[in-house]
């Protein structure tokens, strides 16, 4: 069923709670693809209902980025949830979201602000005031669909640790479940961004899994001097690619890592033209 009113999920809501039906909420900007489809399997698999939300949220999106031409797919995601079995689709026009007439600045409106030790790094960096515009608008579903749990991939793992410790901070009664990145064969991880990609840009965004996978080959090897395996990326680089960062944090508090241990992810980000891509891998996993 999709719905594009906050009035509507309220009543599904109260008809499910009156129930004592659990429900668990997959916050996404649609365009789904696989990634997505992990992320709705295991909310189908753990929980009574299954809420989805398709919301290209503006408030995320910094001057310069791609909200215009960001994809948008209704018709295709509507088909992929209800094979799925999602119960509900929200997807909501930015007016019902923030108000006819809404005035995106923090100055009108109320935005949840994550703490500036988490967001001045690694992403945050050079997309400022983008983890606001992300915890604003969990916020805001979270008290929407008031779901038991929230599932999040992986893959934007500096949002998922951020909306970890807001969930924390704010006492919200939500758990957060976070979900494996989910690769194509080649090893590149799934995004919706990755639309933007021609045949010849996919080929060398393998470079991304590729320096990560060598990494924790090295480190599984014995290397730990978090210098020598950046040291290792260069071999997969060119003049293709152009990178941002690549990065030893703490898995939870996003602490800068001098000694790799099993609690460190390795974040990179790469430009390939002017496509930005992510992608990280945790140490500590198998
Ligand atoms: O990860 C995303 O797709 C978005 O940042 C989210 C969590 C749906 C908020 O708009």
């Amino acid at each position: 069923m999709l719905v594009h009113t906050i009035k509507e999920v309220r009543e599904k809501v109260k008809e499910w709670k009156t129930q004592g039906l659990t429900i668990g909420l997959v916050p996404t900007m649609g365009a789904l693809h696989a990634g997505h489809k992990s992320l709705i399997d295991k909310s189908v698999e753990k929980c009574d209902k299954t809420v989805v939300s398709v919301f290209v949220n503006p408030i995320q999106f910094c001057p310069g980025e791609d909200l215009d031409k960001y994809p948008r797919t209704l018709d295709e995601d509507e088909r992929l949830c209800n094979e799925a079995g999602v119960d509900l689709i929200f997807a909501p026009s930015p007016n019902e979201m923030y108000g006819q007439g809404h005035i995106l600045s923090n100055d009108f409106l109320t935005y949840v602000i994550p703490p500036y030790f988490y967001v001045d790094k690694l992403c945050g960096k050079s997309r400022v005031g983008h983890f606001d515009g992300v915890c604003t608008v969990v916020n805001k579903l979270f008290n929407i669909v008031q779901p038991d749990f929230g599932f999040f991939g992986e893959k934007d793992r500096q949002q998922l640790i951020i909306l970890k410790k807001m969930v924390k901070d704010l006492n919200i009664p939500i758990q957060i479940i976070p979900c494996p990145i989910v690769r194509e064969e080649s090893g590149l991880a799934l995004s919706s961004r990755n639309k933007y990609l021609s045949e010849e840009d996919k080929k060398e965004a393998l470079a991304l899994s590729k320096i990560l996978f060598n990494i924790k080959a090295c480190y599984q090897k014995g290397i730990t001097d978090c210098n020598a395996l950046y040291e290792t990326a260069f071999s997969y680089l060119n003049n293709h690619h152009s990178l941002e960062y690549l990065e030893f944090r703490d898995a939870e508090n996003l602490e800068e890592k001098t000694i790799a241990d099993n609690n460190t992810i390795v974040f990179i980000a790469l430009k390939i033209g002017n496509v930005r891509l992510i992608d990280n891998i945790s140490l500590g996993d198998l």
